[in-house]
């Protein structure tokens, strides 16, 4: 073995872009797993890779980390491409949702390994180890064996063995998902208090849009191997990009819909169960194209085909016999389940045919309905509600 892969050079710390995947593919066999992806991740960043199972996440982590050769497209860490040279050269470590500590090592050990293995002395390895346990608040526990651990614990350990080398980049494929929901919500505290004062640039993999959304600074969403949208979790949940991104990240009710204009206002046309109002209207670049095409004769008649991304805080419902019956701009449903789910309560009320329409309101904000009862929905007047061009029938 040569010298400098026995000694591999001191981690530099990674500023400005830290990661950028440029036009990466991958593919198994005759299946696109990761379609044609651009991604940079700046230096410090914790970024979620989230999406379904499935959606090619773990694949992208193991490009990075060089455990995977991509079908295409470069990978670069701080600047300079790593398309070819091991995990160890690419200075990135790895956690893995079990990863197997050595069970016949001690936890300090464990630690020690693989500064040892980089060349360096049993003394001086064991005291960096403990340093490194210190910082994952396991030092107490440096004589036990994995197996006289919790998982929680044994995942700390891990944590500490993969930080101990000085990686660049620090990756972490699903690491909470064997953690029960207490031990998950500490770790993933833990985990945010450390990255921030090591100050290192983190990759997170989860399927659990909660999780990336408190953690993350940045989210890429991912959907069947493409990058849907990448942001900040507010922006994502405000402005989702797609219909894909509104119904994962956060609920949505997506309805089809047609956008009309009535009077001065926009208006979509839910099928033969009414009409709603649009005061605050975010359309697709497509929608506000086919609005200015449509002459107002066919806007108010045919309108353009939409899918509404409907928040369920974002309704307004009133029992309908109350309701004023003037204006026909009503959508009118039936409540089908009432469930008080803390200080919310959230309501499922059917259209008939679509899938049901979920609202949520303040507890205790009156207008508590029942299971059978009618009910008037309108959009409430702040807020704004994304429109989506309609998919292509077929
Ligand atoms: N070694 C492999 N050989 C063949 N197909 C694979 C292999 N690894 C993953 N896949 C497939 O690639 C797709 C993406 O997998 P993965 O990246 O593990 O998804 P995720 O981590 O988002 O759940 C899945 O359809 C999976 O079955
Ligand atoms: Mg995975």
């Amino acid at each position: 073995m040569t010298d400098t892969l026995r000694h591999p050079p001191a981690p530099r710390p990674v500023t400005g872009s830290a990661v950028r995947f440029e036009k990466i593919r991958h593919r198994f066999g005759a299946t696109t797993v990761i379609d044609t992806l651009d991604l940079t991740i700046e230096g410090g960043e914790l970024v979620a890779l989230l999406g379904p199972s499935g959606c090619g996440k773990s694949t992208l982590l193991r490009i990075l980390a060089g455990l995977q050769p991509q079908t295409g497209g470069t990978v670069t860490i701080g600047g300079e491409p790593v398309d070819g040279l091991s995990p160890r050269q690419r200075g990135v470590g790895i956690v893995f949702q079990n990863y197997a500590l050595f069970p016949h090592m001690r936890v300090l050990a464990n630690v020690a390994y693989g500064l040892e293995a980089n060349g360096m002395k049993r003394a001086a390895a064991e005291r960096r180890a403990m340093t490194m346990l210190e910082r994952v608040r396991m030092d107490a526990f440096a004589t036990r064996h994995p197996r006289e651990l919790s998982g929680g614990q044994q995942q700390r350990v891990a944590l500490a063995r993969t930080l101990a080398v000085e990686p660049r980049i620090l990756l972490l494929d699903e690491p909470f998902a064997a953690l029960d929901k207490s031990l998950r919500l500490d770790m993933q505290i833990e985990i945010r208090r450390l990255q921030r004062e090591l100050n290192i640039t983190t990759i997170m993999v989860t399927h659990d849009q909660e999780e990336a959304m408190s953690m993350a600074d940045r989210v890429a969403v991912l959907h069947q191997g493409r990058l849907e949208q990448f942001a900040a979790p507010t922006d994502l949940y405000d402005r989702p990009a797609t219909p894909f991104v509104a119904g994962f990240v956060g609920t949505a009710n997506l309805l089809a819909a047609r956008l009309v204009v009535r009077g001065e206002q926009l208006a979509a046309r839910i099928g033969e169960h009414g009409w709603l109002a649009l005061a605050r209207p975010a359309c697709d670049p497509g929608v506000r194209a086919g609005l200015a095409r449509l002459d107002a004769a066919a806007q108010r008649d045919v309108g353009i085909p939409v899918l509404l991304a409907v928040r369920p805080e974002q309704w307004e419902a009133r029992d309908a016999a109350s309701a004023p019956d003037a204006s026909d701009e009503r959508l009118t449903a039936t409540v089908q389940l009432v469930l008080p789910l803390g200080p919310t309560l959230l309501t499922e009320a059917s259209l008939g045919d679509a899938l049901p329409i979920k609202l949520t309101a303040p507890r205790g904000a009156g207008g508590a309905c029942r299971a059978g009862d009618r009910i008037v929905l309108r959009i409430r007047p702040d807020a704004t509600i994304r429109i989506f061009a309609a998919p292509a029938a077929g």
